[in-house]
């Protein structure tokens, strides 16, 4: 999978995205991510890439023509082009499984108080929120949500297991682990981990998973 960010600081989507998963995903092959700066597609001398709001009121827009531009520059008749924004549909589980299986995601990032709405009218096909409080840059969403996304690619976990038994694909929170050493200051690792038994082993990871989840999300439930 290719993707494109468009953002006004390529430096935090860049950085974060160059390490850990990310960078092994990149280094097999398994996803192409760019980090691209909005400004390089403005053509005035100062690189305004922003304007006072028509009507009035507080902040700053974004303008069309820089998004315009950067976005005709990279998108392809396959390209699905995401804005990352607070007003947008809610980012999940369910979401992030339907994203990976693009072959080109161009991730559009807003700064200021938004952008010009021409926009999303005429170039954006989703608008994803990654949850419901205000972020500076849509940038830091952008990284949420690429890494969310890039690690659901088969091949990219090492384990393909690993993601299809984790909390929200199960329906169920996950429930505790434990590792070396049995007694850590008095605290024990359940006797049941120890036991060998397998059967016995699932259900109560189950149990716990199922508790866990009526203890802190209900709503998950239904
Ligand atoms: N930009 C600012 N806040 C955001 C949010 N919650 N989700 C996505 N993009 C954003």
């Amino acid at each position: 999978m290719r993707i494109d960010i468009l953002s006004l600081f390529p430096q935090i989507t860049e950085a974060a995205l160059g390490e850990s998963m990310m960078k092994r995903a990149q280094e097999a092959g398994l996803a192409e991510i760019h980090s691209l700066n909005i400004r390089d597609w403005t053509t005035d001398k100062h690189h305004t890439a922003d304007d006072a709001p028509y009507g009035g009121g507080q902040g700053m827009v974004m303008k069309c023509e820089p998004i315009f531009a950067s976005i005709e520059a990279v998108r392809r008749p396959e390209s699905r082009v995401v804005f990352m924004s607070p007003s947008g549909r809610p980012f999940s589980h369910a979401l992030a499984t339907e994203y990976s299986r693009e072959q080109h995601l161009v991730v559009l990032c807003g700064h200021y108080e938004g952008v010009d709405q021409r926009v999303i009218d005429h170039l954006v096909h989703d608008e994803v929120s990654i949850g419901d409080y205000v972020l500076t840059n849509g940038a830091i969403a952008a990284l949420v949500f690429v890494d969310a996304v890039v690690r659901l690619i088969p091949g990219v976990l090492g384990d393909d297991q690993s993601a299809q038994d984790e909390s929200f694909a199960t329906g169920l929170l996950e429930g505790p682990q434990y590792t070396r050493p049995v007694d850590f200051r008095g605290w024990r690792v359940p006797d049941i981990l120890l036991s060998g038994n397998h059967a016995a082993i699932a259900a109560w990871r189950r149990e716990q998973a199922l508790a866990k989840t009526k203890r802190v999300r209900p709503d998950l439930l239904g």
